[in-house]
């Protein structure tokens, strides 16, 4: 058996043009998925070339938009059998007692809703036996102050697919989730967010951020046969962050209550 080959398997990656997504798309392509690369972006055409993939101009926030994808591949190819919804966006820090509600909907229109126009399209036109993977983020277990928006975006990409793990399950496809701590790709240095950044170093045990490559290398195994038997699960990847703070960390806070108490 070759062990998590995706030979023959037709695969989209939504947010492909970039960051994990992009990772992702080499990854499948190196074990033999044909793969579509669908990104808001107009760049992303040209990586897609470079890349040797097939690319679907595509906003995950219209449902139209996301018809077409998933329409258009299936019917190329006759089959779908791998679906990543990855797109995603971050918006600058905002308390919620600051809270503006539009700056929540744009936010929501591409992490939550882009997810259910992924699940309610994907759900249509995947094969039984199929896979797919949504890209939530550690937020889902909590964040810093300032991230309610971007935590409450992820939460629902974990509801999400549990839901949608439960409906698929009866045509044996697999439906999980990603929870990636900090990923080293250009949302990490977005302009408003820099307490993440600034702090994650101190605060996962394993004391760095997640290379893209790491995670993409998550959606592989999950995506393979190889992994029949997981569904409807948010897998951390967070270099040991929610088993609890690092020994950094603590010598810090050890060494800021020491200096309080002279
Ligand atoms: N970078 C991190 O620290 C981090 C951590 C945890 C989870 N995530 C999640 O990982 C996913 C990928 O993010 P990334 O870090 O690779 O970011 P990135 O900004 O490098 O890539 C995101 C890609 O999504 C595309 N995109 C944005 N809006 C879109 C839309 N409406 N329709 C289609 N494509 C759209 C962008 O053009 C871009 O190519 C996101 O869901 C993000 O929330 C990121």
């Amino acid at each position: 058996m070759n062990h998590f080959s995706l030979k023959g398997k037709i695969a989209i990656v939504t947010g492909g043009g970039s960051g994990l997504g992009l990772c992702t798309v080499k990854r499948f392509l190196e074990a033999g998925a044909v793969v579509t690369m669908a990104d808001i972006s107009e760049k992303a055409a040209e990586i897609a070339k470079t890349e040797g993939c097939d690319f679907i101009r595509t906003d995950v926030s219209d449902e139209a938009s996301v018809e077409n994808l998933i329409k258009s591949v299936h019917s190329k190819y006759g089959k779908l059998d791998i679906l990543v919804n990855n797109a995603g966006i971050i918006m600058p820090e905002q308390l919620l007692s600051d809270a503006v509600l539009e700056d929540y909907k744009k936010l929501f229109a591409v992490n939550v809703y882009g997810v259910v126009n992924g699940l309610k399209y994907g759900s249509k036109y995947i094969s039984d036996g199929g896979v797919i993977l949504n890209t939530a983020s550690n937020s889902a277990n909590g964040d810093y102050a300032g991230y309610g928006a971007y935590i409450a975006s992820k939460c629902a990409v974990v509801g999400l697919t549990k839901a949608a793990a439960v409906e698929l399950a009866h045509r044996n496809v697999r439906v999980n989730c990603i929870c990636p701590n900090t990923i080293d790709t250009p949302m990490a240095y977005a302009e408003g967010c820099e307490t993440e950044l600034a702090v994650m170093k101190v605060t996962a045990p394993l004391a760095r951020m997640c290379k893209p490559e790491e995670a993409a290398a998550l959606y592989h195994f999950l995506a393979s046969d190889d992994c029949r038997y997981i569904t409807g699960e948010d897998i951390y990847i967070d270099g040991g962050l929610k088993a609890g703070p690092s020994t950094q960390l603590i010598d810090c806070i050890l060494k800021g209550l020491g200096e309080e108490e002279q």
